[in-house]
């Protein structure tokens, strides 16, 4: 059977997908929109994070594992659904893996300067993100002329871990990191970490409704889908519910795959190591 061409979605990619925990279900959310037929598969690192918090190298390894699992489960591209993830390893995997396609994510920095009208953009990520060369050098060659405001926002992720978006120590904390985001009055803000949009409504009320959002899970999608356009189909066009593991609680990854997806998921432990 012949390839189809670079512009037709695959229906029948493998596409392997992981994070931290369960934030980069807002990753997965967004390619089940753009490939609905594509198999997907996740996993949840939530017995290891945050990774925000981690060293360059723990994030690292626990990276190279995941993807060792999700090519031993045939998945033909991986996107890292983690900003942290990128930011520390995505480099090492493209060289380890080189027959292997990865779509890494990052703060829409170039996005949020497109939207911008007074130059003063807030960027909300972890501490990992923000202390990389990755996040320095997309400064460096995007963001000149800018005002960029960088909140570190330690415990958010960590608290959206927990699986209630709406508890009071996430309306604690994202109070906490976008006040000084609002004293600078920046006008667009960039959701730097893939947990964040599952908190979105709150940092918009806290922020105000005039100041723009900025999330890349669609982006990151279409890029995944002229990907996966690319590669052999991986089997017959069956749907199959997406394959979702974790090396956290499974009861956990269970009711945010209910409460988040709206699209059917198995969901399996992992072994933490
Ligand atoms: N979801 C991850 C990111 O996009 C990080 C959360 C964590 O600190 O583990 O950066």
């Amino acid at each position: 059977m012949n390839a189809p061409a670079p512009s037709e979605p695959n229906p029948t990619a493998c596409i392997g997908v992981f994070d931290s925990g369960v934030g980069g279900l807002s990753v997965l959310r967004a390619l089940h929109r753009h490939l609905p037929r594509s198999r997907l598969l996740y996993v949840a690192d939530s017995g290891h994070a945050p990774y925000g918090e981690r060293d360059e190298a723990y994030v690292v390894e626990r990276s190279r594992v995941l993807t060792a699992h999700l090519l031993r489960e045939g998945a033909q591209l991986i996107v890292v659904a983690c900003n942290t993830a990128t930011a520390a390893a995505v480099r090492a995997l493209r060289d380890e893996h080189p027959d292997v396609h990865f779509v890494g994510v990052e703060p829409g920095i170039k996005p949020a300067i497109a939207l911008t009208r007074n130059g003063r953009i807030g960027v909300m990520a972890t501490r990992g993100t923000l202390a990389s060369d990755k996040f320095r050098q997309l400064v460096a060659s995007h963001a000149q002329g800018a005002q960029l405001h960088l909140q570190a926002c330690a415990g958010l992720a960590h608290a959206i871990e927990a699986g209630d978006a709406d508890s009071a120590e996430v309306r604690r904390l994202v109070a906490q990191h976008t006040a000084p985001l609002r004293a600078a009055h920046v006008d667009t803000v960039v959701l730097g970490c893939t947990h964040y949009p599952f908190v979105a409504q709150h940092i918009q009320a806290a922020l105000g409704a005039e100041v723009r959002l900025v999330d890349t899970a669609d982006a990151v999608a279409r890029r995944a889908q002229q990907i996966a356009a690319t590669l052999q189909p991986a089997g017959d066009a069956v749907f199959e519910p997406a394959r979702l593991w974790t090396t956290g609680a499974l009861s956990t990854l269970q009711l945010v795959a209910r409460k988040w997806l709206d699209f059917e998921t198995e969901t399996l432990a992992l072994p933490a190591n």
